[in-house]
């Protein structure tokens, strides 16, 4: 039966990982994948992290299933981190899903199930894996504008035309924060606007927060989900702490379903909770504990969001230095949006012809729609990264 398998197309992102670990050169930088990596180039255990798994070696006297849904202090802990006080606890069903992808899949998933004619808006471009996923499972991909090319930020007005077009029923995919793969992010004001035109549609948000603590702090990084949730009758929410808790490869993710209607909550935590059985049964339990861990005691969260700050702000003060070295260069602005955009990422514009001779000419791996990870940079790196861009032409 193998013989009848398609090859799949690579994923951009992953595959250029692997020509990234091939390239013999010393002096390669690796701007791909979304991993934060510290001035050494290594992504470290989180303080807060080891102590907690420390802790968990002494403690935990048993590996026996969790529930469906995973361990309620892990959904509680983590409702509280995402939405704050903006919705009532009872509002919310959430399951732990393996990752933020687990989740992702999983509210798409969802949304076949109640409505499989739904069509889902994403913003072009958007991180590749979800207009992946969502081909896989035959949903139909509706994209919207959000990237100025000219001025490397939101296309805000043509934006809001497009999820105009959404209707009841159909789904509008957000980024919470930190947009994958520009880097350019909505205001307040913006998302306001965004929150009054699903209400006009009747379209359903979904909002992928995967950087919270990456752009502008914990908090702020928060403020566009609490809105959203708290202003329309439904949305999900699919959230990762593979970044902010820096536990990639722990798996560690949570669905939420947000419905005003008391009569939805139970049969959606219910749905949720079958579609865990269905995918993989109970859901990885090792990183969502370390993260209750660190929720829930004073000492490990203070570690924790000072470790996050750390990084946040290394992140930040890379941008600057690389904007004001393309600014010295290039005796102009026209790179100062790298110091605006938030989070790992931003998109410098550049054609793929010219991320391809970035490549082989300095060594220096982008992804082919020339996102960069901000965080794969170090005050070495910085000069040099800017020199190629203003040699290339870009
Ligand atoms: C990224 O966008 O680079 C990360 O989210 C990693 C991934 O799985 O693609």
């Amino acid at each position: 039966m193998f013989e009848t398998l398609k090859s799949r197309p690579a994923d951009s992102i992953l595959a250029l990982v692997q020509m990234y670990k091939e390239d013999p050169r010393q002096t390669k930088i690796d701007l791909g994948v979304g991993v934060y990596k510290d001035a050494t180039g290594l992504t470290p255990i989180m303080r807060a992290i080891k102590s907690a798994e420390h802790q968990l070696w002494e403690e935990q006297d048993t590996k026996v299933y969790t529930g469906l849904a995973g361990d309620p202090a892990f959904a509680d802990a983590m409702i509280k981190l995402v939405l704050g006080e903006a919705v009532a606890r009872e509002t919310v069903a959430a399951v732990a899903t393996p990752g933020g992808t687990g989740a992702v899949r999983q509210a798409f998933e969802l949304i076949q199930m109640a409505r499989p004619e739904a069509r889902v808006f994403v913003s072009n471009p958007t991180w590749p894996n979800h207009v992946s996923i969502l081909n896989y499972l035959g949903i139909e991909v509706v994209p919207y504008r959000y990237f100025d090319n000219e001025t490397r930020g939101v296309d805000f007005d043509g934006m809001i035309e497009d999820i105009g077009q959404a209707k009841a029923g159909d789904v509008v995919l957000l980024h919470g924060c930190c947009h994958n793969p520009t880097g350019a992010n909505l205001n307040l004001t913006d998302w306001q606007s965004v929150v009054d035109v699903l209400l006009e549609t009747g379209a359903v948000p979904m909002i992928d927060i995967a950087y919270q603590g990456f752009g502008d702090g914990l908090e702020e990084d928060a403020r566009a989900t609490r809105l959203v949730a708290s202003s329309v009758p439904e949305c999900l929410i699919a959230a990762s702490c593979s970044k902010n808790f820096g536990i990639y490869r722990e798996r560690t993710g949570l669905l939420m379903a947000v419905s005003q209607d008391a009569d939805a909550r139970k049969l959606n935590q219910d749905t949720l909770a079958f579609l865990n059985r269905q995918n993989y049964s109970f859901p990885p339990d090792h990183g969502a504990r370390l993260v209750t861990m660190i929720l829930n005691d004073d000492a490990l969260r203070a570690d924790w969001m000072a470790e996050l700050e750390e990084v946040r702000s290394s992140m930040l003060e890379l941008r600057s230095q690389l904007a004001s070295e393309l600014q010295r260069l290039s005796g102009s602005d026209r790179f100062g949006f790298l110091a605006q955009h938030r989070g790992m990422f931003s998109r410098l514009g550049a054609t793929s012809e010219k991320v391809e001779e970035m490549r082989s000419k300095h060594g220096i791996y982008m992804v082919s729609d020339s996102r960069m990870n901000i965080a794969g940079l170090n005050a070495e790196t910085v000069p040099i990264l800017a020199k190629a861009i203003i040699d290339s032409g870009i």
